[in-house]
């Protein structure tokens, strides 16, 4: 078995995830995106892979070589398909809606002016987000018709073309937190509580990870938005709607964990690994290695997993 770990910067989450193939003894090669060249008719350049880990920062990067591996016939950890879901807030929302997963409710309209319309009939606070983009950045809590108008004005003259498209999500009164879940094919392997006195509560904007007990109701509401995104190497976002209960916010695709690790004592890069190493030995073709773990046991038995 030979993995490619794709990456275009090695954060502390892909020497984790080096570390742990090292330790296994497993073949390995970390494959910096930024200086490779794809030929569509080289397939052969890169036969020596039995499988791909995705690990870029860049959505778009990631998309591009995931998209050349799988043409190859190399299986990747997530599918491209799963990337552009869930790179893309707006994909997600369809595919959570058309699966039937509770989710906060969204307007989307592409003019400044229908945008207020829509937020003025969502009704105030709304959350305005980039459809890409992570990290909390570029969230607007909208309170009044004034800082619509505002900030509308602001994105449509100031923005990329990237803001002309103008996500609208209803704000959720959540109790300074919110959820995320770790989802290594049907299951939840893990979560964190992040906390906030801020209303966003990514960690990268200073909430602090706790333990999440995960509950069964937590799982299956994370299972079926896994699912309804084409499942794989995921975390999911939940917000605790005091009305409608647990609300899937958004599912993220090249998730961070080194800050959840110590909090949850799960060794969530260990668990990628035994993931893709299940996948690559699903690969058409794939000789079935002797002593495969428990679970990659299971896994192929029951053709489970990552795609
Ligand atoms: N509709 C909302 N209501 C209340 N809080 C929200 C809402 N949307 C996002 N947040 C807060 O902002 C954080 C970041 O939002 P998210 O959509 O996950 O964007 P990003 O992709 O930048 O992480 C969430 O973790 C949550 O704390
Ligand atoms: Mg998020």
């Amino acid at each position: 078995m030979r993995v490619a770990l794709l990456y275009s910067r090695i954060r502390v989450e892909e020497r984790l995830l080096l570390e742990e193939l090292a330790r296994r003894g497993i073949e390995h090669e970390a494959v910096d995106v930024r200086s490779a060249v794809w030929d569509l008719d080289e397939a052969q350049a890169w036969s020596r892979f039995d499988v791909a880990l995705e690990r870029c920062v860049s959505q778009t990067q990631a998309v591009t070589a995931v998209r050349m591996l799988e043409s190859f016939g190399i299986p990747c950890v997530n599918p491209s398909r799963v990337i552009e879901t869930c790179g893309d807030k707006l994909a997600t929302s369809v595919e959570l809606a058309r699966a039937g997963v509770p989710t906060p409710r969204v307007r989307v309209a592409v003019e400044p002016e229908s945008a207020l319309a829509a937020i003025e009939e969502m009704g105030y606070p709304v959350v305005l987000k980039p459809t890409v983009g992570s990290w909390g950045r570029l969230l607007a809590r909208v309170n009044d018709r004034d800082s619509a108008e505002a900030i509308l004005e602001h994105k449509s003259t100031l923005g990329s073309v990237q803001h002309g498209v103008f996500y609208i999500q209803e704000y959720i009164d959540k109790p300074g937190r919110d959820l995320r879940v770790f989802m290594v094919g049907n299951d939840a392997i893990c979560g964190i509580v992040r906390r906030s006195e801020h209303w966003i509560t990514n960690t990268a904007r200073g909430g602090q990870a706790s333990a999440l007990a995960v509950t069964r109701e937590i799982a299956s509401v994370c299972r079926d938005a896994s699912r309804a995104v084409g499942g794989g190497v995921l975390a999911i976002d939940l917000l605790e709607c005091p009305r409608r209960g647990l609300l899937v916010s958004e599912v993220n695709h090249t998730m961070e964990f080194r800050n959840s690790i110590e909090p949850t004592g799960v060794n969530i890069p260990g668990r990628i690994i035994d993931h893709v190493l299940a996948a690559g030995r699903r690969r058409p073709g794939a000789m079935i290695e002797a002593r495969p773990t428990a679970e990659t046991a299971f896994d192929i038995l029951s053709g489970r997993g990552a795609a």
